[in-house]
């Protein structure tokens, strides 16, 4: 197992760049093997989801190689549609293949995805839309089967709830069947855009993206293509929340400002002075923050819920009282537990978490359960006086490149310890 080890209290002043973002590049590297050839993916995060999602490719039948930031697919003979069930549990998002499977094979056949730390993540909405494209749906307790009638034929699908993973399974499935699909009631999340854009440019016709109602026209075949993946806003602001904890002043690179938009109204009302520029944000923080009146996730271009953990990982900080709201996911607040080894003064009631800000947190020894959870545990040990250690970083590093690294070179004193086989430890970061 490895473990982070952070001696906090330092402010932290520099600039960061900014990885791409991991929401992005899972159904862009899925989406591959509908364009037959090798396409070439840039401005990919190096983060353990990616290691998955290869995995994946490669078992279809993929060709797959990659350096640091660009993994290139040869999808020319992918000749299986079923994801092993190891893998499914290794990375729930697998599911975003299966409308890339069945795109390119017409069949598909995928274990139920388990629930994770964060809720039950049911794919119903997922199933219910890619029925009506014509495909059979057979299901057994572990295992479900899907088998395209005679050829996909485009639908209209009206979502009870803007899923992001049922828009990109749905968008997936509509590219290459016959006739048009119209999405109504989309989600809005600019991984979404990105998707459409990569498809768009292998040849696909999918336009509305970014609003409520997404149209596709079904199209031939599609031809692979290089492309380059946005910046990962979710991690954009997780930085900025460490700059503020810190009272420090972080400037961050390789940004789409307009994708942070909904977080930096929260950071405004605790205080800090935000500047951007078309590619970069600087967060200033005050001497003493502010707490929030009410952080509400919703769907995009709301607050969004990944954003949850390391916002009030902030607000523990802050001056008076904040209140978050947590509508999308129903168990995402495992972080509090962990929170309250800092001397946090947090309260959950159902879904909302009531959280009476503390003058200083002192360093604690706690455990990652999910990603985001983790990141607001490093944000918490970066702040706090004294030392903290954080076990099962995994979670973390599915989605956060290198964050010691990028926190090492911000000023915080923050080093990555890991098991090695024989059973001692190696230190870095
Ligand atoms: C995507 O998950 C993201 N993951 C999540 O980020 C993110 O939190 C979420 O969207 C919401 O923005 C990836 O993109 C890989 P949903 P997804 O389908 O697609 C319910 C992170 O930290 N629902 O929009 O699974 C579901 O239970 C991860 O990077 C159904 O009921 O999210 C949840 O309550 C965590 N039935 C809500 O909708 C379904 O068929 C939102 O889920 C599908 C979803």
């Amino acid at each position: 197992m490895s473990r982070f080890i952070i001696n906090g209290g330092n402010r932290l002043f520099g600039t960061a760049k900014i990885q791409g973002s991991k929401n992005s590049v899972l159904p862009i590297l899925a989406a591959t093997i509908l364009a037959k050839g090798e396409s070439v993916i840039t401005n990919c995060p190096d983060i353990t989801d990616v290691d998955a999602t290869v995995k994946i490719l490669r078992h279809l039948g993929c060709k797959v190689t990659r350096t640091e930031h660009t993994v290139t697919v040869d999808s020319t003979n992918v000749d299986k549609y079923d994801i092993p069930d190891e893998l499914m549990r290794e990375m729930r998002s697998s599911v975003v293949f299966l409308g890339a499977i069945i795109g390119r094979m017409g069949k598909a056949s995928l274990s139920t995805p388990g629930g994770c730390e964060i809720g039950l993540r049911p794919i119903d909405l997922h199933l219910d839309a890619i029925q009506r494209f014509g495909v059979n749906i057979h299901e057994e307790y572990a295992k479900i089967e899907f088998e395209t009638v005679k050829h996909l034929e485009g639908t209209n699908i009206s979502l009870s709830f803007p899923s992001v993973g049922a828009t990109e399974n749905i968008i997936l499935t509509a590219c290459l069947a016959k006739g048009t699909t119209v999405i109504t009631n989309a989600a809005r999340e600019p991984e979404i855009s990105d998707l459409a854009d990569f498809l768009n440019s292998c040849g696909a016709r999918i336009s509305g993206t970014g609003e409520g109602t997404v149209v596709i026209e079904g199209v031939e075949k599609l031809h692979p293509v290089q492309y380059k993946v946005i910046p990962d806003r979710i991690v954009a602001a997780t930085y900025m929340s460490a700059a503020a904890m810190t009272h420090g002043k972080v400037r961050l690179t390789n940004i789409i400002p307009a994708h942070i938009a909904p977080v930096i109204p929260i950071f405004e009302e605790a205080g800090c002075d935000i500047s951007v520029t078309a590619s970069t944000l600087t967060v200033t923080a005050p001497p003493v923050l502010h707490g929030i009146k009410t952080v509400r996730t919703m769907p995009y271009p709301g607050f969004p819920t990944d954003m949850q953990a390391p916002v009030m990982a902030m607000t523990t900080v802050c001056s008076g009282t904040s209140v978050i709201i947590e509508t999308i996911f129903e168990s995402r607040y495992k972080h509090v537990s962990e929170l309250l080894r800092f001397g946090s003064k947090i309260r959950v009631d159902g879904r909302m978490a009531v959280i009476e800000g503390v003058k200083k947190l002192t360093g604690a020894k706690v455990i990652a359960s999910d990603l985001r959870g983790g990141a607001a545990l490093v944000l918490a040990g970066a702040a706090a006086q004294g030392s903290t250690v954080i076990d099962d970083v995994k979670f973390i590093e599915r989605g956060y490149e290198d964050i010691c690294g990028v926190l090492s070179s911000l000023g915080c004193d923050i080093r990555a310890e890991r098991n090695t086989t024989d059973g001692t430890t190696a230190e870095s970061g």
